[in-house]
């Protein structure tokens, strides 16, 4: 068994444990078997993780003797849609023998797999249990870890989904060495809003470690895991369905979701736009006297130096502004900005000004 740290998320009945190590994908066979009842597993996977990581799976399955099949979709944001869930739940159904409620789906893969494959096991036979293995840092640091499955819809992202929480989460670190560079530094932009909502420690950690992290060093790898699901594994546990705390998650989102609208999905990374939406959120944050500009200073710093960009040309409040009027975060119309107080602390607040915005994208955009 690989070194490995275990956290837990509390939920009551619904708990469950996130573990975090080198080589824990072969551990997938033993963790469905472990699971009260547990029948046949479902892995879902995209193209592009079915080449390099489904054999791995496969091969975990029949070591512990379960029976195990691998579904895949078209690789790309493009299909976290209706069409490609509607195939997949075909596909699902269509198995033989049938699927029964001792059925456990695995999501195997980045944000989109999480989502996608967790819808599925969200709605088949009304829930299935499923087991996330993020392949992604996004995923292993936020998508994997509490629940939100969901798809896009021409109206807007996650406009379609349900609140599932895994059964078991288990992060492979070593997925991490096939991950390319803009995929790293979109998981990493998350790592930063975590430690500026919750934990200047983990600023300071990301700061002193840049150089082993852009390595992907092993050991910090998973020590960066592990702190980042810590956070996001006490702020889940206190508030499962975003009625309070877990709106702090959102930081860099409001501006961040718009920009990946508007900018055209594929074209940028979700965690390059939240790391513009941070800044802008940050900017509003030091003009309203919120936050001290030091507190700008010290994200733009850590953004750059991880070689995540802080300004965006062409950016145009004219074409944010409506579709974060459209976002599901707004509320009867009212636009929430998830803004810092200091680093480690946020405030949520609807009264940022149509100026304050614009300013704010006058700023990263130039
Ligand atoms: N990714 C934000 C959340 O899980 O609430």
């Amino acid at each position: 068994m690989p070194a490995m740290r275990k956290i837990p998320v509390n939920l009551g009945d619904r708990s469950y444990a996130v573990r975090v190590g080198p080589g824990l994908l072969d551990e997938l066979g033993r963790t469905v078997a472990s699971l009260p009842h547990a029948g046949r597993a479902v892995v879902i996977c995209d193209s592009n993780v079915a080449a390099i990581y489904a054999g791995t799976a496969q091969k975990s399955l029949a070591k512990a003797r379960v029976a195990g099949e691998v579904l895949m979709f078209p690789a790309g944001e493009e299909s976290k849609v209706l069409p490609v869930y509607c195939r997949l739940m075909d596909e699902v159904l269509g198995l033989t023998p049938p699927i029964d409620r001792n059925t456990v789906v695995v999501a195997l893969g980045g944000g989109v797999t999480g989502d996608l494959a967790g819808f599925v096991a969200a709605t088949a036979l009304r829930g299935l249990r499923l087991i996330q293995c993020p392949t992604s840092l996004l995923a292993d640091v936020d998508s994997s870890v509490g629940g939100k499955t969901g798809l896009d819809h021409p109206a807007g992202k996650n406009l379609i989904g349900a609140f599932h929480q895994p059964a078991a989460v288990l992060i492979d670190v070593n997925t991490l060495t096939t991950l390319d560079r803009r995929q790293l530094l979109s998981g990493l932009a998350e790592c930063v809003k975590h430690a500026f909502i919750r934990d200047e420690t983990l600023l300071d950690f990301i700061e002193a470690r840049t150089a082993d992290i852009l390595a992907c060093q092993t050991d910090t790898m998973a020590e960066l895991i592990e702190r980042n699901v810590r956070i996001k594994a006490a702020i889940v546990s206190a508030d499962e369905r975003e009625s309070g705390v877990r709106a702090h998650l959102n930081f860099g989102h409001t501006i961040g979701h718009a920009i990946e609208t508007s900018v055209g999905l594929g074209n940028i990374t979700h965690g390059q736009a939240v790391a513009l939406g941070m800044v802008a959120a940050c900017k509003i944050a030091v003009t309203r006297g919120m936050a001290p500009p030091a507190a700008l200073v010290r994200l733009e710093g850590a953004l750059d130096s991880l070689g995540l960009a802080t300004r965006e040309n062409g950016l145009d409040a004219r074409q944010l502004l409506p579709a974060m009027r459209h976002d599901k975060k707004a509320r009867a119309g009212k636009l929430r900005f998830v803004l810092p107080t200091a680093i480690g602390e946020v405030a949520v607040v609807d009264d940022v000004t149509e100026a304050q915005i614009n300013q704010a994208i006058r700023y990263i955009s130039a």
